[in-house]
């Protein structure tokens, strides 16, 4: 072998070496994510996939943020009222809220790491950080939004029924559940517990591209409180 490969050769292989690492790293949080777990390991997942987030879902091409908030303004007349972004995490479904128009928007979230992403994004108004089930912000909002929150390795469906209930009469509730959330059952139950019985109308369902780069789609829903 000639003196220049000998000496190539080896920083090759560790440039492969490295490369491959840091592939296995920015999948990491993806391949873990949908499994189930309780609140505070919930909380520690996105603590820990705060800094590598958007990176991971924008590369892998996360389409349901800008999905949900088009099917959202479609029901809304008045993109001025204040908007919660329930489990905003770094802020990309408040950037595709405010992107489609809605002028007023808050968000809470579990991880204190998430909420410092959303804060630098400088779409919200206020910015709260909650516990598992616990008080959402004093205010009267006339809209939700819970995109990409609900489901295996997020919030539980109990989370659906405490926004519904945090509605007024004629307010509208914005979730997704991603295909994974979809093969249990007992989210689209959640959902059949509020329009089965009259309680909300189902205003929206569609299914359509989550994370196209790993093959994942989504529901869109929109639901109105009656
Ligand atoms: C997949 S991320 C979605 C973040 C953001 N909505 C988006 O579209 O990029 C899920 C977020 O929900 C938050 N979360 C999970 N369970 C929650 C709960 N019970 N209450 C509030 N936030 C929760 C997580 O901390 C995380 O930031």
């Amino acid at each position: 072998m000639r003196g220049w490969r000998r000496k190539l050769l080896p920083h090759k292989h560790w440039t492969v070496t490295v490369t491959a690492r840091y592939c296995r790293f920015m999948t990491g949080f993806l391949d873990k994510a949908y499994r189930a777990r309780d609140a505070a390991s919930t909380r520690e997942l996105y603590d820990d996939w705060a800094a590598s987030y958007d990176a991971e879902v924008g590369e892998n091409g996360y389409a349901t943020p800008a999905r949900c908030a088009e099917a959202l303004k479609t029901h809304v007349n008045d993109m001025s009222a204040p908007l919660l972004d329930f489990g905003c995490g770094t802020g990309l479904s408040g950037l595709a809220l405010k992107l489609a128009g809605f002028e007023i928007i808050d968000g809470v979230d579990l991880s204190a790491e998430m909420l410092d992403g959303a804060r630098r994004k400088g779409v919200y108004r206020r910015l709260d950080k909650i516990e598992a089930g616990g008080a959402l912000p004093d205010a009267d909002y006339t809209a939700i939004a819970a995109i990409g929150v609900i489901g295996a390795g997020a919030a539980p469906i109990d989370v659906l029924h405490i926004l519904m209930r945090a509605l007024p009469r004629t307010g509208k509730l914005v979730f997704s559940f991603n295909d994974h959330a979809l093969e249990d059952p007992a989210h689209e139950a959640g959902v059949a517990e509020w329009t089965d019985c009259g309680a909300a109308r189902l205003l929206v369902k569609e299914h359509g591209p989550h994370l196209p780069g790993i093959n994942l789609n989504s529901n869109v829903y929109v639901l109105e409180k009656q």
